[in-house]
């Protein structure tokens, strides 16, 4: 299933790193819980990098251009500018690595 983004071991809670899978740039973010989530990198307010934004608690990602907030489970915006949800994607752990299979 999917492909595979990193070694578990690669992101510290807090860290993200940006794959392509493809054609598309999916940010994988590492939770401040532990937990691995994949959400596209274009921010979806006016498409800034989520890579280059912070990690809050309870799995939310916090833009750095104009600071909206989503959830990383859902991709549930949070936070104004936030309107649009954000484009999810299925992660898994397997053998000490994170693997990614794209939603749509
Ligand atoms: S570009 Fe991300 S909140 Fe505006």
């Amino acid at each position: 299933m999917g492909d595979i983004a990193c070694a578990v071991d690669d992101l510290s809670p807090g860290e993200s790193l940006v794959i392509t899978i493809d054609g598309r740039k999916v940010t994988v973010v590492r939770d401040l819980e532990g937990g691995f989530h994949a959400i596209d990198d274009a921010c979806p307010h006016v498409g800034w990098p989520l890579n280059k934004g912070s990690v809050h608690p309870d799995a939310v990602i916090e833009c750095s251009l104009h600071h909206g907030l989503w959830c990383l489970r859902t991709g549930e915006p949070r936070r104004y500018p936030a309107r649009t949800p954000a484009t999810v994607h299925a992660v898994e752990v397997r053998d000490g690595q994170v693997w990614v299979s794209l939603g749509d």
